[in-house]
């Protein structure tokens, strides 16, 4: 009899999934209650938790959000702008602009970036008395536009007028990120590309790798390889056609280094020195947040106080989720080890992952509950988002 009753609940909750889940009304609820295997077979896992394409994924490239080009053009009369692909996420998706500037050197003067957007125009008369000699000069490199795969003076180029090419700062604007978006340079073949938003170079300092697949051991190499590799799409052949500037190891690269390196996180008036919140600065939600975060949660296995990421590269195996299909150019696979990146001021530098898949933080613990398996409540979801905006 148990047996039957079984059978006839078992049937009901299919017939239930059936009706619901193949109707577009499948709540975050639903899914969670299901295996990954279940959601691969139905084919439910949501189309926005799947790799992003780049708006342009056979030609890829730099592609600036329109507060970038229009600055630029202001400043400098530089043209960012591409004629051929235009910047596909609205703009309350992406960072404040311009966002301000915290240097470890100098906590007690705040945000030095004056609502500023920093250029080869003005940050001498905004830094002086501020940077030595050295993080001054690699300021100014940091700033100075070299020629790029579409931005740059020959014909082969995806700008109207004659570019001078891109600076470092016109993605990680400020020192922060403007979520300007290209594709990575380490995978093959084109349509496998990974869609990369702009990190934020805020925290450096406390980052021991870089890159989310290239995994650099220091900014300095970075600083380096960015304008061997992703500037010209990992392509030396065409770099030397167009202008490539590789900036000299011992006096270029090591000041842009040390500039970067003294990019702080945003200030944190709730966490401590181990980077945990203060009780008496915390509500009672954020709290519990902080709770989830280093229990139920798992969060603080790969992100963990006070930096808010282990340094390390992890697969979340989205595979066990959905097969790969080719959408708009893109071949869509799952990412593979990933840098999982610090959560120190994330509230400030949305989209989120590395290519930008995930809109607001809400997508995001969406996402870790559904991926890591957690089953949180709608009231223990509410609380984590709380305490990620602490951070
Ligand atoms: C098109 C915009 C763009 C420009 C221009 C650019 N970057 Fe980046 N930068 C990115 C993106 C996107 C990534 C992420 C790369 C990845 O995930 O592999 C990145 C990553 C980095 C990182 C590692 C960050 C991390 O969290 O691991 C550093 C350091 C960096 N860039 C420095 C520079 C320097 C120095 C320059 C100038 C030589 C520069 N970038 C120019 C977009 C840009
Ligand atoms: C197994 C390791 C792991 C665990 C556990 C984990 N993360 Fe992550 N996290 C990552 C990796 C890897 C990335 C980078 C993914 C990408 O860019 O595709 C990441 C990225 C993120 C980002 C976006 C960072 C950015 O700069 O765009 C957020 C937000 C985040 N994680 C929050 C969480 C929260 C909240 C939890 C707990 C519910 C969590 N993570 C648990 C590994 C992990």
């Amino acid at each position: 009899m148990t047996f039957f009753i079984w059978v006839f609940m078992a049937a009901i909750n299919t017939l239930f999934r059936y009706f619901f889940l193949y109707n577009g009304n499948t709540s975050w609820d639903d899914l969670s209650e299901m295996t990954p295997a279940e959601i691969k077979a139905q084919d439910l896992f949501p189309m926005g938790f799947r790799p992003l394409p780049h708006s342009k994924h056979s030609s890829g490239g730099m592609v600036f959000p329109q507060d970038q080009i229009d600055n630029m053009e202001k400043l400098e009369d530089r043209d960012l702008e591409r004629f051929d692909i235009e910047y596909d996420l609205p703009s309350h998706f992406t960072p404040e602009f311009p966002p301000p500037i915290y240097l470890t050197t100098r906590p007690d003067l705040g945000d030095v970036s004056q609502g500023k957007v920093l250029s080869i125009k003005n940050y001498y008369e905004l830094f002086k008395g501020v940077l030595t000699p050295v993080q001054m000069e690699g300021m100014r490199l940091l700033l100075t536009p070299f020629p790029q795969q579409q931005f740059n003076q020959t014909e082969d180029r995806k700008v109207r007028e004659p570019s001078l090419g891109v600076t470092c700062l016109d993605c990680h604007v400020n020192g922060h990120t403007n979520a300007a978006f290209h594709l990575n340079p380490d995978t093959r073949p084109q349509a496998a590309r990974m869609r990369l938003d702009t990190p934020s170079l805020r925290g450096m300092h406390n980052q021991q790798i870089h890159g989310s697949k290239r995994s650099l051991r220091s900014i300095e190499d970075f600083t380096e390889f960015e304008q061997r590799s992703a500037y010209f799409d990992g392509d030396h052949v065409t770099a030397a056609k167009k202008g490539v500037n590789l900036p000299d190891r011992a006096s270029q690269v090591a000041m842009m280094a040390q500039m970067q390196n003294i990019l702080d996180f945003p200030p944190a008036p709730k966490l401590d020195s181990a980077g945990r919140l203060i009780d008496e600065k915390a509500t009672e939600q954020e709290l519990r947040g902080e709770d989830i975060f280093f229990g139920k949660g798992r969060c603080a296995e790969c992100h963990p106080a006070p930096s808010y990421t282990n340094h390390q590269m992890h697969d979340l195996q989205l595979g066990r989720f959905y097969d790969p299909e080719k959408i708009s150019d893109q071949y869509n696979i799952p990412d593979g080890p990933i840098k999982s990146f610090t959560l120190r001021g994330i509230k400030d530098s949305p989209p989120y992952h590395h290519d930008g898949r995930l809109l607001t933080l809400a997508d995001t613990v969406e996402f870790y509950n559904l991926v890591l398996e957690l089953d949180l409540t709608q009231k223990e979801k509410e609380d984590l988002h709380a305490f990620l905006l602490c951070l």
